[in-house]
């Protein structure tokens, strides 16, 4: 389950201007500068596929990026970024859950939790929303590269993300599949990858 090719196709801000030949999509959310792109580019071992940055609010279109002429990959604007203007986070906000409804193609949606901090509110709801609407997801920890010392109540990325799947507990029957990754040390792309053919065999 390797990469061997990967080209970015086209952004789109609405799920009609999407590419409309049928193959399937497995798209990224979550909150911004959680780490989106850069897993996109780690999945792809390409360092600048997808563009990347520290301030958050980065990526502000759907994405298409097609993978082995078979899938496509998609990037997504993150929620919960608190600096971009109201207007554009309310329509990033609409058109990204607008897809999620509508897109027909839409395999499975990656949520992509930060592991290196305590589970924050927002994540939980927006993990409900998608089960509310039984849209099928895989949560993503992402940046468990990041151990600091344990001291003064600062978890570790396996803590954060067991607390995390505990209070999610509440919004699913089955416990939705999840990985833990890190853009740094490429940790969770095998899985990642092997864990997108086995959806598509089904
Ligand atoms: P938006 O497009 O703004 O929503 O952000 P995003 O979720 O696409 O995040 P992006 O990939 O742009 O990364 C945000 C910041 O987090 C960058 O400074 C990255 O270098 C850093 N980062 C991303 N993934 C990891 C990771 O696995 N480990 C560490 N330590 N840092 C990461
Ligand atoms: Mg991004």
């Amino acid at each position: 389950a390797q990469v061997s090719t990967a080209e970015f196709v086209k952004s789109s801000t609405c799920t009609e201007d999407c590419p409309a030949d049928s193959l399937p999509d497995f798209a990224l959310v979550g909150r911004s500068n959680v780490g989106k792109s850069s897993l996109l580019n780690s999945l792809v071992r390409r360092k600048r596929l997808a563009l990347i940055s520290k301030k958050p609010g980065k990526t502000q279109c759907i994405n298409h990026f097609r993978i082995n002429d078979s899938w496509y990959l998609v990037d997504l604007p993150g929620y919960g970024y608190a600096s971009a203007p109201q207007k554009l986070r309310i329509n990033w906000d609409g058109f990204t859950k607008e897809y999620f409804l509508k897109r027909e193609t839409l395999v499975c949606v990656f949520l992509l939790i930060d592991a290196s901090i305590p589970p924050k509110k927002i994540d939980l709801e927006y993990a409900g929303w998608l089960s509310q609407n039984q849209i099928p997801m895989t949560l993503i920890f992402t940046k468990c590269d990041k151990r600091k010392k344990k001291k003064n109540g600062v978890k570790m990325p396996e803590e954060n993300a067991a607390e995390f799947l505990n209070l999610i507990s509440e919004y699913f029957q089955a416990a939705p599949p999840w990985i833990m990754a890190s853009s740094v040390t490429n940790m969770g792309r095998d899985e990642i990858l092997l864990h997108i053919a086995q959806l598509r065999n089904y």
